[in-house]
């Protein structure tokens, strides 16, 4: 087993079970979708390619697949070839024979043959060198590698998936991404949208994660008070599932008595929900406003959003109806 940082390997299922819960959550449509084509892809050894911004579950879902495929009683070997040194990442990949170089005392195993019946997971695909990526290529396209100062090749089977939260075309078109290894990697790709494009995620992944650390710290926590739960669900996460993640993580730390409340929340989720979300875009206000001003125009977001009803914009609002009611005659607020 390779001691380097920028690969994890897992042997077999139940060490990935003990290192990470499984559990996937996919309560939107576009999770659903998802999960949908990545249970259909599975079984088969087709080559994917998993994209998405940083922090919206692209190792999650590779790990799905791949225990979700007759490999799954083999390794699943992660690499992120963009952080290995390029003097080192030959015998990484590839592993070397005995005396290949000074320091080679024994026989290397590489990546390659580690994962070998099992998936291969290439991760941050976008930041490989042009070095690398030719080398990748041709073990790709030769499903054979050839150890570093060996004479003979070695058949390799694995299965590839690879992940990026860059645009590989526009990386094509710069020119710092091949495009023959982008059609090799390309054969069925899964693009995972951002949380902000699948609100209806957030209490389910917030109840999960709640439940997960207080498991690991030993806490009885029975959940998020309203208002809590308003301003998770008015926050954009920019990092995505990782952010709302270390959130509740956070808040499972600091809170007291059954529920997580709005003061254990992170400072950028508490003050409110600014920057906040309007049809999947992030919009800050400007911030020269009154506070008055501010109030009309947040109120009125919020009863935009939930369609006009009262009921749940002054939930959401942590408000009663009454004081809602009072604002929107004050403002003069729409309610549609
Ligand atoms: N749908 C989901 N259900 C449960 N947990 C999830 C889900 N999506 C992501 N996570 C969790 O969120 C965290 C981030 O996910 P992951 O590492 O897979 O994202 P990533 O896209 O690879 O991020 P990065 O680009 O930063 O590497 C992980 O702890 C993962 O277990
Ligand atoms: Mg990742």
């Amino acid at each position: 087993m390779s001691e380097s940082d920028e690969a994890k390997v897992y042997t077999d299922r139940s060490e990935i079970t003990d290192e990470q819960s499984e559990y996937i959550v996919g309560a939107s449509d576009k999770m659903k979708r998802v999960l949908h084509l990545a249970e259909k892809i599975a079984p088969t050894e087709t080559t994917v390619l998993i994209t998405g911004e940083s922090g919206t579950g692209k190792e999650k879902i590779a790990r799905f697949i791949h225990l979700n495929s007759a490999r799954a009683g083999r390794p699943f070997v992660t690499v992120n070839a963009g952080a290995i040194p390029e003097t080192l990442i030959e015998s990484e990949l590839f592993g070397h024979v005995r005396g290949a170089f000074t320091d080679a005392r024994d026989r290397k195993r590489g990546l390659f043959e580690l994962a070998d019946g099992g998936t291969l997971f290439l991760d941050e695909i976008a930041e490989t060198s042009p070095g690398v990526q030719i080398r990748l290529l041709r073990a790709l396209q030769e499903r054979e590698i050839r150890p570093v100062g060996g004479d003979t090749n070695l058949k390799v089977d694995v299965r590839i998936v690879a992940a990026t939260n860059k645009d590989l075309r526009e990386a094509m078109a710069d020119g710092t991404f091949r495009e023959d290894l982008f059609y090799r990697l390309n054969v069925f790709r899964i693009q995972l949208p951002p949380l902000r494009e699948r609100r209806e995620d957030i209490p389910f992944l917030a109840e999960y994660f709640l439940r997960l650390y207080c498991e690991k710290n030993r806490k009885k926590l029975e959940g998020f008070t309203d208002r809590a739960l308003a301003l998770l669900l008015n926050y954009a996460f920019p990092g995505n599932v990782r952010e709302l993640e270390n959130a509740v993580e956070r808040s499972a730390t600091l809170a007291e008595g059954t529920h997580v409340r709005p003061l254990d929340l992170p400072p950028e989720i508490a003050e409110g929900g600014l920057p906040m979300l309007t049809e999947g875009k992030v919009e800050t206000f400007p911030d020269d406003l009154t506070l008055e001003e501010l109030e009309r125009r947040y109120i009125q977001r919020v009863l935009d959003r939930k369609s006009g009803n009262m009921t749940h914009a002054a939930k959401s609002l942590g408000i009663s109806r009454s004081t809602l009611w009072r604002k929107v005659s004050k403002y003069g607020l729409r309610v549609d």
